[in-house]
């Protein structure tokens, strides 16, 4: 094993047979796998396992969580995973596998990490052309992976690329040579007849439009993800949010972390630890879960004990903030300020 002092550096291998069996059982174990694909680099985790997913987070030093494309090995996995439309479904059997992926809603009760969507419930999914698809097809589960690359840095384009930005991080890279097209995927999200286009990428809009007939509807990622009216209905809990809580108040829930408890925990109505032994990754896991379900108990506020800023603390503040930002009043509200 090649390695820096103690730090073992991830083992390179050919694309053969047994390199799709070492990736599978490498990811079923919970590790991450850097897998070629014809965009760019993936750095993949099993998407249903919710301590491999805060993994890839770690390892790319994202500063936040923003939903993951999952990949599947078919059209029949997509199904398992996700409400196909037949626009959709159009689109899958004239691209895929290709550099197109599809926004869908989420079909209730998958096994999906919530982690991967960043608690939205819709999912990303993509089939990528190449060796990926077989080693998913071997997983059994779909793979989540962004692209391989630290935060802020140029996505991976081949395995040395990888190696030399993630290679103490990560525990094995698939060599398949430099990635075809070299830009990440487009993604889609049909609006009933609308086709909505959320990133532009690897397959043209032009070859889109010329399949379905009419114009791609654009629209800034961003304010597709983060517009206030999806981050209400989706990120904002009910409830209101007090972060960096060190004293509870009456009727509260509580959204605690690590051994310790604030002050006056006892008069919490409900309490969940996002992780006794303050562990962040298992924290990370936790987070959009254990947010839902205090928010499904209806009370008026979720008091949150402070979190460290270390490693997956920011991410994990990051989103605490945002579900804590005071949301636009209602115009009904707006026009009684006088
Ligand atoms: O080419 C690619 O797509 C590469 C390769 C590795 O397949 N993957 C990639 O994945 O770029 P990722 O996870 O970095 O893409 C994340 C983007 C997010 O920034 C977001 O825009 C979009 O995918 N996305 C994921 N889930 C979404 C959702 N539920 N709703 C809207 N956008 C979503
Ligand atoms: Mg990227």
């Amino acid at each position: 094993m090649r390695s820096i002092g103690d730090v073992p550096l991830a083992e390179i291998i050919a694309p053969d047979e047994q390199a799709i069996l070492r990736a599978a059982q490498t990811l079923a174990a919970g590790k991450l796998v850097a897998i070629p694909t014809e965009t760019v680099y993936g750095l993949a985790a099993d998407a249903t396992n919710g301590d491999a997913v805060a993994g890839i987070f770690e390892a790319k030093g994202r500063p936040h969580f923003n939903p993951l494309i999952c990949h599947v090995s078919d059209i029949a996995m997509a199904e398992r995973y996700a409400v196909i439309d037949p626009l959709s479904r159009q689109l899958m059997d004239a691209f895929w596998p290709g550099p197109l992926t599809l926004v869908l809603p989420l079909r209730p009760g998958t096994h999906i990490h919530p982690l991967v969507a960043a608690g939205l419930d819709t999912v990303a999914l993509r089939m990528p052309r190449g060796i990926a698809g077989k080693i998913i097809a071997a997983l059994g589960h779909p793979l989540a992976a962004p692209s391989a690359n630290t935060s802020g840095k140029i996505s991976g384009t081949s395995a040395q690329a990888v190696a030399d930005d993630l290679g103490e991080k990560i525990a094995l890279i698939l060599d398949a040579g430099p990635s075809e097209v070299g830009l990440e995927s487009t993604i889609l999200k049909v609006d009933d007849d609308a086709v909505l286009l959320l990133r532009p990428g690897g397959l043209a809009a032009e070859d889109i439009e010329a399949l379905i007939g009419h114009s791609l509807q654009r629209m800034d990622q961003r304010a597709a993800i983060q517009a206030p009216g999806m981050m209400a209905s989706h990120y904002a809990p009910s409830a209101g949010v007090r972060l960096n809580v060190h004293e509870v108040r009456d009727g509260e829930a509580l959204l605690a972390f690590g051994p310790e408890r604030a002050a006056d925990a006892h008069k919490a109505s409900a309490r969940l630890n996002l992780s006794e032994a303050g562990n962040l990754r298992e924290a990370a896991t936790n987070l959009f879960d254990y947010m839902k379900r205090l928010d499904r108990l209806g009370g008026a506020v979720i008091a949150v004990e402070p979190i460290p800023f270390t490693g997956l603390g920011e991410a994990i503040n990051d989103r605490l903030v945002r579900a804590a930002a005071p949301r636009v009043p209602p115009i009904e509200e707006l026009e009684q300020i006088k």
